[in-house]
């Protein structure tokens, strides 16, 4: 029996096999590598020394979807592939919706074919848009979105739920993952983006490898407590980790029967500013990151950072790396690969 990673071939997508491989589980990928490299599955090989089924195919591709469950005993997914640039959703919304939504009614349309009712989905915090309360619980109210991207995330959360009234052999659970950043302690895995970053650690990684000359803060005049952004930055083997945790209740479901779709916030519990990232960074490598304050980007709220504590209490998961660990699991990868997974 496998578990389907879709997308594992990307940033989280690949931190998760590599803990799926280390708890055990047989693991099979699907990727149409248009934002990862199939490098990263070859490294995640290397550091585990175990193997895993990779197969280039996008889930838009029923048919060749197909092939992958009828040639695999599949029994559980845990579905990352989607775009996810903020930014770029704006410009792309026809894009972002056909590619995220349309996929995933395809993948779980072609799972219900082949019997496997078992799903894991990477949701974000952005669903909640501007919080009602921090921290976050996830009865914090949801759908306040302001850009595609997450109201992608927000409108397959609904499909899943519609999904599950309709048949309740259906196990489905949603992560609502917090700010993903660092990567595993080998170095030999990260985050490659394409471009210049839109996200903060990868941006301010790439000033420090002097690929970038300056990092821009957007806004310094927040209601908070340094004037700039506060996130609940969660390191990427934790987020990992996470997963892992979920398919052992999705175990649980299965011999119980699900009660319900069931939605846990992955997040620290703790808010970071973007200044002390940076000055956090700054301490891991010996020197100064040049930034200069810049206008508020459109969009961005100023703080969100999670209540775990249901995680804690149904995952038996808790994030346990503080932002020291993972600015120094960040540089490590940056440093050591600083085009990422281009040679
Ligand atoms: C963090 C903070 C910025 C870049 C997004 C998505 C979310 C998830 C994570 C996909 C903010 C500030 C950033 C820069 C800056 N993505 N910043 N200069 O916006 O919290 O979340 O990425 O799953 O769904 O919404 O992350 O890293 O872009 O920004 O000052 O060059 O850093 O203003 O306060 P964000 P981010």
């Amino acid at each position: 029996m496998s578990v389907l990673v879709t997308g594992g071939a990307g940033f989280i997508g690949s931190h998760t096999c590599l803990e799926l491989l280390e708890a055990g589980y047989e693991v099979v990928v699907v990727d149409n590598l248009y934002n990862a490299s199939q490098e990263s599955i070859r490294r995640v090989e290397e550091i585990t020394g175990k193997s895993l089924k990779f197969y280039k195919v996008d889930i838009l591709d029923r048919d060749a979807l197909e092939e992958v469950f009828e040639k695999e005993d599949i029994d559980s997914v845990i579905h990352f592939a989607g775009y996810k640039a903020v930014g770029e959703s704006v410009k792309k919304p026809l894009e972002y919706y056909y590619n995220n939504i349309t996929g995933t009614l395809i993948l779980c349309d072609v799972m219900r074919k082949h019997a496997c009712k078992s799903i894991v989905f990477s949701s974000s915090a952005t669903v909640y848009g501007d919080p009602a309360f921090v921290p976050i619980t996830e009865e914090c109210p949801v759908g306040g979105v302001t850009n595609p991207y997450g109201r992608t995330k927000f409108m397959i959360e609904q499909i899943l739920k519609d999904l599950y009234v309709s048949d309740h052999d259906w196990n489905i659970i949603l992560l609502r993952y917090f700010n993903p950043i660092g990567a595993h302690e080998s170095g030999k895995i990260g985050e490659d983006p394409k471009g210049i970053p839109n996200n903060l650690m990868p941006y301010v990684s790439q000033v420090a490898i002097g690929k970038l000359k300056c990092l821009g803060v957007f806004g310094d005049d927040y209601d908070t407590p340094d004037g700039t952004g506060v996130r609940d930055y969660i390191h990427v083997v934790d987020l990992a980790k996470g997963h892992v945790k979920a398919l052992d209740k999705i175990d649980d479901m299965k011999k119980a029967g699900a009660d319900e779709v069931k939605i846990y916030n992955l997040g620290t519990g703790n808010g970071v500013s973007v200044l002390e990232l940076v000055h956090a960074f700054e301490k891991v490598i010996g020197r100064s990151i040049p930034y200069e304050i810049k206008p508020r980007r459109a969009g961005d709220i100023a703080t969100c950072y999670a209540d775990p504590t249901k995680a804690g209490k149904e995952l038996n998961w808790k994030a346990v790396y503080d932002i020291n660990k993972m600015c120094e699991d960040s540089w490590r990868w940056q440093s050591g690969n600083p085009n990422g997974y281009n040679e």
